[in-house]
């Protein structure tokens, strides 16, 4: 958490609405370590809450209107602020119209009151490291200490997820949000996306991720994230329908199962069903690899991770994958992969911290000799989940 970014977002509402915002909320953005595409297959994920993120300060207001300002542009909306409704012509509002619409869907009618607002973060958007559940975590979180809702935790991300569905247009998983929302300093967090359980897992303290943007986006990225949930569901009425137990979504299918019986599927969709099966099994081992110390073993089922989105998912691209083979030959890495929704966005590398400096030398440098732009590697920091910070 930055309190300098706070401090400014504090000062530019104030310039904005004449007064202090009376409740500002935080919440960071997130790394996706290993588990790619397995939250909306009810499977497991290990992420961790980053050290960029964003503020979302709100004031009220007199009247029923309330006002919405996007902070770094200073682009502002207006909408009735009992009758938040998505907008196809400032669609950054849309995760905040979504996030107050899901606080106020969990109150008695008549909830609602006015209010100023203004957000700012530092997490670069399309990056893949998840702004905009950010922007949704830290929206919701302020709105339910507004309207002084008592919203739990899973609940919280949930709101956000629901915002991104219905108002953003993204079928996406619980992932982002949940990271934000359960962050722990120092720690991954391990997620269950079935029980709904989310538990810090300590992570070694000899290294260090870096986070490699790439500022590629490549494709429809939102339709092609849609149409891969697609074939995992179809994936997984296949196998309920062959499989002698219970299978209500790709957790229930195992590696095993996948390889008796991908040859009477559907090759497409055998290979998209490949990937979040496979990586369910890559958390549960790196879990235990991690609670042995096994920072090397770690690392390899990063890099399997990768070829797995590289070869059957089909959601990497050329600068990703610049960017996890130059990592496979530099001394100190230990794994790397894309991290997110893929197809571009960012890489997440696992290097011992005394290797930090060589390391994102020879990232930058092999990036570069590929595609002719420089990337910026930065250390991430594990840090703590969303909060309310004022008021
Ligand atoms: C995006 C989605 C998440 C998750 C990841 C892939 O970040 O928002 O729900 O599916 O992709 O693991």
């Amino acid at each position: 958490m930055s309190p300098d970014l706070q401090q400014v977002l504090e000062k530019k509402f104030a310039e904005k609405y004449g007064r202090e915002p009376t409740v500002v909320a935080y919440a960071p953005g997130r790394i996706e370590v290993l588990g790619n595409h397995t939250d909306y297959n009810e499977g497991y994920v290990l992420s961790a809450a980053i050290n960029h993120g964003t503020f979302f300060a709100l004031a009220p207001r007199d009247g029923a209107e309330a006002s919405l300002t996007a902070g770094d542009i200073m682009d502002e909306v207006r909408f009735p602020a009992d009758a938040p409704a998505r907008t196809e012509e400032h669609t950054w509002a849309n995760y905040v119209l979504g996030s107050l619409a899901g606080v106020l869907a969990r109150l008695p009618a008549g909830s609602a009151r006015a209010f100023d607002a203004m957000f700012l973060g530092n997490i670069p958007l399309g990056s893949g490291l998840s702004s905009s559940a950010a922007l949704e975590v830290s929206a919701t979180l302020a709105f339910a200490r507004f309207l002084g809702a008592d919203i739990p935790p899973v609940e919280v991300a949930k709101i956000g997820q629901k915002a991104e569905h219905d108002f953003a247009g993204v079928k996406c998983g619980l992932l982002d949000q949940a990271s934000s929302v359960f962050g722990r300093r120092d720690s991954l967090v391990m997620s269950d996306f079935r029980t709904l359980e989310f538990k810090p897992v300590a992570f070694s303290p000899d290294v260090c991720f870096l986070m490699c943007n790439t500022n590629a986006k490549h494709a429809l990225v939102d339709g092609a994230y849609n149409e891969r949930r697609e074939c995992c569901e179809k994936a997984a009425r296949f196998f309920a329908a062959a499989l002698d137990h219970p299978v209500s979504a790709l957790r229930d299918v195992s590696w095993n199962e996948w390889l008796e019986h991908r040859g009477e599927m559907d090759d497409l969709i055998a290979r998209r069903a490949a990937h979040p099966v496979g990586e369910d099994a890559r958390v549960l081992a790196g879990v235990e690899m991690l609670r042995e110390g096994d920072v090397a073993g770690f690392g390899k089922l990063m890099f399997e991770s990768h070829d797995s989105s590289r070869n059957y998912f089909e959601n990497s691209c050329p600068e990703l994958d610049t960017i996890v083979d130059a990592a496979q030959a530099i001394p100190g890495v230990y794994g790397a992969r894309l991290s997110g929704g893929g197809f571009g966005g960012s890489a997440v590398v696992l290097v011992d911290r005394r290797a930090v400096e060589t390391a994102s030398t020879a990232l930058r440098n092999a990036y570069k000799n590929r595609h002719g732009d420089w990337i910026d590697p930065r250390v991430i920091t594990c840090s703590d989940g969303a909060r309310v910070v004022r008021g």
